[in-house]
């Protein structure tokens, strides 16, 4: 059996799959078969630019049913797998972990079998040529502190969080394949992503609606614990670098040089609301920050160092944060159709679950 020119991508109508389907698709990117469960964090408004394009098939299942992966496998004979899908909001992973365990743990292990099986049947150039990329997270490497060197690819993994957890089993089965079945695989691991598209749940987008709306800003803890930011267009570049030249068996971290303490990041949405959205009578927005009860086994800094990626690969991020953030503050503001369609029943929910005792 031989190989398309057709990627299948697992969870492509999320934040960072729908940024990454549609960047692939406007470059020379072949066919996309985008296999998503739609759960309340999935979009195929995401890809409404993508309506009637014939290179695009969106497929509603689910990662964790071996049958639908094999014969979707065996119909469009993907040259690669990449694999975005997974429960991703630590908060979530805190109220409630068996859906991580799940998805991010046995769906990638079902992804993995049935990549082995479709990969045995390849001949031999195709079997050399296909790759599976998996996406995963700084987070599998714990917390750092102060002045503790940024996570390389050989530091421990430490997971402190379930969805983390979560995250490093997948990774370690992704390991494993290739270990002990020689499956040609990849993994990346990447810092906090921001950009267009991501769910409001996550402090970016949040903090962006709430400065809006004159709602309180909810830090949690006392705003110092430190993320290192990167554009999800600057993430989806590496990952089309790794998967094109990455050397198989691989991590790679991916990260954008731009570390920056919560408060600060929520600081600078205050400043760009006010100037981009002039309401005198809301004076500064920074009054609406709120310091809230802290995310239990919350990780105080991640930091990646990205250095092997832009050795072996030429990677290396295009987007500074503070541009970057202007262009998603301009983003949401001029998206709020795109907004009110994720606002649903569901999305309240979690926003009266996760905030209203923080903020009573
Ligand atoms: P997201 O929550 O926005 O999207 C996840 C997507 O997966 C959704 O479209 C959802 O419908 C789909 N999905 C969930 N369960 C599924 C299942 N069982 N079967 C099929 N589809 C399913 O997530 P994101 O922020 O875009 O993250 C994508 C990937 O990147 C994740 O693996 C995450 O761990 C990793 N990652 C995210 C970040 C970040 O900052 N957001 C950083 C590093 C790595
Ligand atoms: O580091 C990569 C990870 O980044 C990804 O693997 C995860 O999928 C992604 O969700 C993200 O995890 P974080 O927990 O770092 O992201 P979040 O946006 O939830 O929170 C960022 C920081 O802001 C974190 O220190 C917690 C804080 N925070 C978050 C929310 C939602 C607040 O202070 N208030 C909030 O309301």
């Amino acid at each position: 059996m031989q190989l398309n020119d057709t990627i299948v991508v697992t969870g492509g109508a999320g934040f960072i799959g729908s940024n990454f389907v549609l960047d692939w698709l406007a470059g020379s990117g072949g066919r996309v078969v985008n296999l998503d469960l739609l759960t309340y964090a999935g979009n195929p408004a995401n890809l409404a630019a993508l309506t009637g394009d014939a290179r695009h098939v969106l497929v509603r299942g689910d990662i964790c049913d071996p049958e639908l992966v094999g014969s979707l496998f065996r119909e469009h004979r993907p040259r690669a797998i990449v694999h975005f899908a997974a429960e991703s909001h630590v908060d979530r992973s805190i109220v409630g972990p068996e859906a991580f365990l799940r998805t991010n743990i046995h769906g990638t292990f079902v992804l993995l079998e049935q990549a082995k099986q479709y990969w045995s049947d390849l001949d031999e150039e195709s079997r050399r040529d296909f790759r599976f990329l998996h996406v995963s997270t700084d987070e599998v490497y714990g917390t750092l502190g102060p002045d503790d060197p940024a996570f390389s690819e050989t530091t421990p993994y430490a997971p402190n969080s379930p969805y983390a957890a979560s995250k490093a089993a997948s990774d370690h089965l992704v390991r494993a394949y290739h270990h002990t079945f020689g499956l040609p695989v990849l993994t990346t691991n990447c810092s906090n992503n921001y950009g267009p598209y991501q769910f409001p749940e996550k402090l970016i987008p949040l903090m962006i609606l709430n400065a809006l709306e004159g709602k309180p800003l909810p830090v949690y803890g006392d705003g110092a614990n430190v993320r290192d930011w990167l554009f999800v267009k600057d993430h989806c570049s590496a990952i089309r670098a790794v998967l094109e030249r990455g050397r198989v068996g691989e991590s790679y971290n991916i990260g954008g040089n731009s570390e920056r303490k919560n408060l600060d990041v929520v600081g600078a949405i205050c400043d760009l609301v006010d100037e981009l959205r002039q309401d005198a009578a809301m004076g500064s927005r920074r009054k609406l920050i709120t310091f809230v009860k802290d995310r239990p086994g919350h990780d105080r800094r991640y930091a990646i160092d990205a250095s092997k990626v832009g050795r072996e690969l030429g990677w290396n991020p295009a987007e500074n944060f503070e541009d970057g953030l202007r262009r998603t503050v301009r983003w949401y503001l001029e998206n709020m159709d795109w907004v009110e369609g994720v606002r649903t029943g569901a999305y309240l929910k979690w926003m009266e679950q996760n905030y209203s005792e923080r903020l009573s």
